[in-house]
């Protein structure tokens, strides 16, 4: 019998477009005010998976840029979507300044690097971690949030 928690999910990507089909599968699942924590090195597909999402929920995916500079930036989907990159904060506070406590609001939320940001630990809320394998290849581990359900 498997140790792992029920609401932690192991998955094998072979290529981009499963990667694509995973964010499709993520997407239909996201609701409004959910947030998800993306954990993985760089270039494991964090912002990759952003831009599926982004296409999945309808909005224009040749706007997603990578928000390293910008630190957040916001699309129009089906929910409103805002990408954050923590990766240069250092801070509960620097991270507040975003305003994510209104602006997150109805939103979906996606965090890449949120081990920058000590707050972020205890939410309640979708992490996915992404393990780079080859070039193409991925595994991903996806914990749910408490009380809700991965149909995969
Ligand atoms: N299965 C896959 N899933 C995701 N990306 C893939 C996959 N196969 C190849 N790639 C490529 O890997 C790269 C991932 O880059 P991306 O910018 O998404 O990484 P990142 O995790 O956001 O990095 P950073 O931490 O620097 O922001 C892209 O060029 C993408 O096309
Ligand atoms: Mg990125």
């Amino acid at each position: 019998m498997s140790s792992k928690p029920s609401n932690c999910h192991d998955l094998h990507i072979a290529d981009l477009k499963a990667m694509q089909d995973f964010a499709s599968r993520l997407a239909a699942a996201l609701q409004a005010d959910d947030w998800l924590l993306l954990e993985g090195q760089m270039g494991a597909g964090k912002t990759t998976l952003v831009r599926s999402l982004v296409a999945a929920l309808g909005g224009d995916e040749r706007l997603v840029s990578s928000p390293s500079y910008a630190l957040m930036n916001g699309y129009t989907c089906q929910l409103p979507l805002w990408h954050v990159d923590a990766w240069r904060m250092s801070s509960d506070e620097d991270f507040d300044n975003l305003g994510l406590d209104e602006l997150g609001q109805g939103a979906v939320v996606v965090v890449e690097w949120p081990s920058r940001i000590p707050a972020l630990s205890t939410l309640n809320a979708w992490r996915l971690d992404i393990e780079v394998c080859s070039a193409d290849e991925r595994r991903l581990s996806l914990h749910v949030p408490i009380g809700r359900i991965w149909h995969g």
